[in-house]
């Protein structure tokens, strides 16, 4: 309830109406309330664990074992001694990359936005010592390979719906009002655009992303030396922006099942927005980052070696592990992008099924 006055009251400060973003925002990250903020399980492979979804290094400790032969080709290419991980939930996958990396890596530095989940990253990786290091703020400069995975989907998107078709149809902004002191959706005219025009006769609801691009033009601005490698669902804005997707990408996730109604239960569930990869791929090489790589997640960790892994596992551990390549799980719809600073060299991971042209 704390959080839903703490919203109600900026939505009256705002004048009546604050943007998705900023909803999105408040109900993921405001301190102490937001879904981010409090100290519920989140991430697990089950609802009986009182998790809400399940991730990719949750999901089988193979994720980081493949994705470890990339950033040690990563480390090597491009000189550099660090890992830095963006959004680290767990510490599942820092863990994993750890013990496969070893001595290569002489500092791993987490930046994380919830205090909580630092806490239960402290606690899983104090065998590392000060090896692991926290930071608030990012410093001028970075050398190193930068890792996100599943934290462009975090980051809070503005929405847009056009009323009407393509030829006179009038684009609001679609915000969030109260309505008899419940929030309500409410369009408010506005200049934004989706990045491509989309086609048709029909009403239409999609996203941008401006912060994920802002994150990504920080990140240029500070990596001096060394790679981005960001995995998350989405797409290349074609397929974004598709004139089928005409109900946008937003969803929620809470016992592992999926709504789509971000207005409810605020601050009880996961908010989260389909990735456009090209928005991703632009801002990068408009802040002088190289697009290294982009390919679905099941070639790129074919391409580290996953083949062997399931080979050796058990099949217990190869039910689990096959999810994060299957196409009909988190093989297709998730994405894997390298960026780089410096000069080029030909990422292992995407030796085979690289698809930058599609971007
Ligand atoms: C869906 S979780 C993914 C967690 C973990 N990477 C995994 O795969 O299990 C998203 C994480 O991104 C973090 N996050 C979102 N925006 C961030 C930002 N700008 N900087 C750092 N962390 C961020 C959230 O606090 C949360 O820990």
């Amino acid at each position: 309830m704390a959080l839903q006055a703490r919203i109600a009251e900026a939505i009256t400060q705002a004048g009546g109406w604050i943007g998705f973003d900023r909803f999105m925002a408040m109900a993921l990250y405001e301190p102490g309330l937001g879904y981010y903020a409090r100290s519920s399980p989140k991430f697990g492979a089950m609802p009986q664990s009182g998790s809400d979804f399940v991730t990719a290094p949750e999901l089988s400790p193979l994720f980081g074992r493949a994705l470890a032969a990339q950033v040690a080709q990563a480390l090597e290419a491009t000189g550099t001694h660090e890992v830095w991980e963006f959004g680290a939930g767990s510490g599942a996958l820092a863990q994993q990359l750890l013990e496969a990396l070893g001595e290569r890596v002489r500092r791993y530095v987490i930046v994380d936005l919830s205090g909580s989940l630092r806490a239960r990253q402290q606690e899983r990786l104090a065998p590392w010592g000060d090896r692991v290091q926290w930071v608030a703020a990012l410093p001028a400069r970075i050398e190193g390979v930068v890792l996100g995975n599943e934290v462009l989907d975090a980051m809070p998107v503005q929405l847009l719906a056009r009323h009407g078709g393509q030829a006179g149809g009038v684009w609001h902004e679609r915000g969030v009002a109260l309505h008899g002191g419940a929030f309500a959706w409410a369009d408010r005219p506005t200049a934004l655009r989706p990045p491509v025009e989309i086609e048709g006769p029909h009403d239409y609801l999609t996203e941008i992303h401006p912060q994920a691009q802002a994150f990504v033009r920080t990140l240029a601005d500070r990596l001096a030396r060394g790679a981005v490698l960001l995995l998350d669902y989405g797409f290349g804005e074609s397929e974004y922006y598709h004139p089928q997707r005409h109900m946008g990408t937003v969803m929620c996730h809470r016992g592992h099942a999926a709504d789509s109604n971000p207005l409810a239960d605020v601050g009880e569930k996961d908010v989260t927005a389909h990735v456009d990869f090209t928005g991703i791929a632009l801002a990068a090489q408009e802040a002088g980052l190289q697009v290294l790589g982009y390919t679905t997640q099941a070639h790129f960790l074919y391409n580290c070696g996953l083949g062997p892994l399931l080979e050796q596992a058990g099949p217990a551990e190869r039910a689990a592990a096959a999810k994060l390549v299957l196409e009909h799980e988190m093989g297709e719809l998730f994405k894997v992008i390298a960026l780089g600073a410096g000069p080029a060299w030909e990422p292992l991971g995407f030796a085979r099924g690289d698809r930058s042209h599609r971007l």
